[in-house]
């Protein structure tokens, strides 16, 4: 006989659908693999009637979400309702309950992680978020169990679909932001408010989580590192393609000699890396670790089924007690500052003589800036420096700003090269 395991799900929106869908279209192989029969014993959201109807009356739905966490029925309680409140305190009040808990809460993980990592430690209960990174791509999965052997070097990756969406139809279909915007909201892509994507704080939830495990921190969400993509023009994309590369919005994490770097932004990515070639809402993530080398994942990182899959995977590991490895929130990090993080830049300066080119040359060598590659051709001087610091580059940026004769402002953008190639 098969044990049973009851399932309390909080949140019954498009990813709690899928979930209730996948488990009763795969549940033979589910539970043949988990060595259970799962079964939903409880249902909280916001639109109860709504729910109760779908699922019909043998399943109590309802919006208390202390009953669902006191309803002895419920062994595990999958959180799928986004945001802090209430989604905190039903996690931490099914920890204390001894019940474990699967979320694909990453914003709340992202602010809230070390509390909620050190409660489940406390209670002898565990915390399950494989669906929080990159919806059903298993890349938790691959940093705690297939890489645990090595060292993890860096983490690059596309993480947000809505705005990998955007820039792919500013880049296909020569569209302003604001118009692909649109777009992706009339598609479903994005939220009528777009904000965390947009911004880089969805993305920015997920690396800081990505980050913690693989470098075995606590969990250090830093919104200052955060950038978004509201300032791309079909400028910027014209310049990338004429680089030949294609910009996007990258969550960088990255192991610096025991300094840690995290952080989003538009990112300048060679056409013949495979992160150039992850378009529309897809998700793609490169990891470099000192044993295996260069790895690439990619797959759907968002929506109902592939949400849902991420989760499951995660009820079946509960159920057959696999104990997840939690980051260690106890440890010392040193998270590098905005002004410290490095990066390449790409520079595009307009040149009218010879001599404002030596002008400006001279203040690249007066910082001490490293050129990896320069071209000027009609009048367009195109610079792409080594790494440097964000705050060397905004000093030379003031010291040209200054120049009364250049072209502002000076076209800037940053440029990945520690990729995977295709
Ligand atoms: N808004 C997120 C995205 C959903 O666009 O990737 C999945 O986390």
């Amino acid at each position: 006989m098969r044990k049973k395991i009851g399932i309390g799900l909080a949140g019954f929106g498009v990813v709690g659908r899928g979930i209730y869908e996948v488990l009763a279209e795969n549940s033979p192989l589910i539970a043949a693999r988990a060595g259970a029969d799962f079964s939903i014993q409880h249902i909280v959201c916001r639109h109860p009637e709504r729910a109760q109807s779908l699922v019909g009356s043998s399943i109590p739905v309802g919006d208390d979400t202390c009953a669902l966490i006191e309803n002895p029925n419920v062994d595990i309680v999958i959180e799928v309702m986004g945001g802090i409140e209430p989604a905190k305190s039903l996690i931490l009040g099914a920890l204390e309950s001894g019940k474990s808990v699967i979320t694909a809460n990453k914003a709340l993980l992202a602010l809230h992680g070390n509390e909620i990592f050190n409660c489940a430690k406390n209670f002898g209960v565990n915390v399950y978020y494989e669906a929080s990174v990159a919806g059903g791509i298993p890349i938790i999965k691959a940093l705690r169990e297939g890489l645990s052997a090595n060292r993890i070097e860096s983490i690059v990756g596309i993480i947000n679909g809505t705005t990998n969406y955007i820039l792919s139809a500013m880049r296909e279909s020569a569209l302003t932001f604001p118009q692909a915007l649109k777009i992706a909201q009339e598609k479903g892509y994005a939220e009528a408010d777009p904000t965390f994507d947009i911004e880089g704080l969805d993305a920015g939830h997920k690396i800081t989580l990505l980050a913690s495990l693989a470098f075995n921190t606590p969990v250090c969400f830093m919104p200052e590192n955060m950038e978004g993509i509201t300032q791309i023009s079909p400028e910027d994309i014209a310049f990338a393609q004429s680089v030949g590369c294609s910009i996007k919005l990258l969550a960088i994490a990255k192991n610096l000699n025991g300094q840690i770097q995290c952080c989003v932004h538009p990112t300048l990515v060679d056409n013949d890396n495979f992160l150039a070639h992850v378009n529309g809402a897809m998700n793609g993530v490169f990891v470099q670790t000192n044993a295996l080398g260069p790895s690439f994942y990619y797959g759907a990182g968002a929506g109902g089924k592939p949400t849902a899959s991420a989760v499951i995977a995660d009820l079946i590991d509960c159920a057959r007690g696999n104990a997840p490895i939690q980051p260690a929130p106890t440890t010392e990090a040193f998270y590098l500052p905005p002004k410290e993080i490095q990066s390449q830049y790409y520079l595009r300066l307009t040149i009218s003589s010879s001599e404002q080119l030596q002008r400006v040359q001279n203040y690249f060598e007066g910082f001490a800036i490293p050129i990896e590659k320069e071209t000027l051709s009609n009048q367009c001087w195109m610079v792409l420096t080594k790494p440097i610091k964000e705050n060397t580059l905004q000093s030379l940026i003031s010291k040209l700003n200054q120049l009364e004769d250049l072209d502002k402002p000076i076209k800037v953008l940053r440029k990945e090269s520690m990729l995977m190639g295709i």
